[in-house]
């Protein structure tokens, strides 16, 4: 059976506090090393990955194909339209199809139970590259990056996400509960997370207001008012409007809170240029920590974890 990396949940708590390490350390490793040049152990060497793509993405492509050089293998990135995926071909068929050529497949999909699907029937690890239920990879640099900057375990921290409660959010509250940190959800009405991933969580809370969630925060984290695919509107832009990040906000969390966002940022939408652009963001360190948590996702996957 392949180790497939659909949610953060697949991975356990042992496993993702494993993976983190593991992004930390080789992190550490090639510090101040260009980026082509590849780790000394290569623990992929002649390895490959397909990166498969049915929506936009500039951090998930990137940093998986720099990741997959670092480790000594390679990527192929295909935009699924190219691919007879987009002319009706099964994600089944797609899924055996390519697990005869390669021996990883990341896709980033409009609908996560076609990543299931894929999984189901590939013969290679699957990883989930940004789904409308979740993006397990995005949260993965994200604790590393409040690891780097505030403490070396998240354990015990107070994370507020502002906005919407899809994807990113989703992904969150599963590293919440896996890492044992507490994270109040600021969420307007109509743009819950899921229930059931509610339900099941412990130290997760959702509000309606965005002061109380930001009140003796460490990490204040938001998102995009529109995810690709959706449709925004004036309606969602008035709902969203009350959970800008703006700098009176910020102001409410700890003096060393830290400001978190996966990027693409909205200046102006879900948070305020003097925040994004401003001392307590980590958004550029949290980009680049995509790479080396690819790493440790694509070395969990093939089972080198
Ligand atoms: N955060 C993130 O996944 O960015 P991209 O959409 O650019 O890949
Ligand atoms: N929620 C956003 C995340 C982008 C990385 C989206 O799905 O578009």
């Amino acid at each position: 059976m392949a180790r497939h990396f659909l949610n953060l949940a697949d991975v356990g708590c042992a496993g993702l506090r494993a993976l983190l390490d593991a992004a930390h350390a080789r992190k550490a490793a090639r510090a101040g090393w260009p980026q082509g040049r590849v780790d000394g152990d290569a623990p992929l060497a002649d390895h490959v990955l397909a990166a498969v793509f049915e929506k936009p993405s500039t951090r998930t492509r990137l940093s998986f194909d720099i990741a997959m050089r670092q480790l000594g293998g390679a990527t192929i990135t295909l935009a699924a339209g190219d691919m007879q995926l987009g002319r009706g071909e099964t994600v089944g068929d797609t899924a055996r199809a390519l697990s005869g050529y390669v021996d990883a497949i990341a896709i980033r999909a409009n609908r996560h139970a076609d990543v299931q699907a894929l999984a189901a029937e590939a013969g290679v690890p699957v990883i989930n590259a940004l789904t409308d239920w979740s993006h397990p990879c995005q949260i993965v640099a994200d604790v590393m990056t409040v690891e780097e900057s505030l403490r070396s375990s998240v354990a015990g921290l107070r994370w507020a996400w502002l906005g919407d409660g899809n994807n990113v959010a989703h992904s969150l509250i599963e590293a919440a509960d896996l890492l044992g940190f507490e994270l109040a959800l600021a969420v307007p009405e109509g743009h819950d997370p899921d229930p059931a991933l509610l339900a099941g969580s412990r130290g997760v809370h959702v509000t309606r207001d965005a002061a109380a969630a930001v009140r003796r925060a460490d990490v204040v984290v938001t998102d995009t008012w529109v995810s690709m695919g959706q449709a925004g509107g004036a309606a969602k832009m008035a709902a969203m409007a009350p959970y800008q990040v703006t700098a009176a906000l910020m102001a409410k969390a700890l003096p060393h809170a830290v400001f978190l966002h996966c990027l693409p940022a909205h200046r102006g939408e879900e948070v305020t240029g003097d925040v994004i652009d401003g001392p307590q963001s980590r958004v550029w360190a949290e980009a680049a920590n995509r790479v080396h948590a690819q790493k440790a996702i694509l070395l969990w996957a093939l089972g080198r974890l």
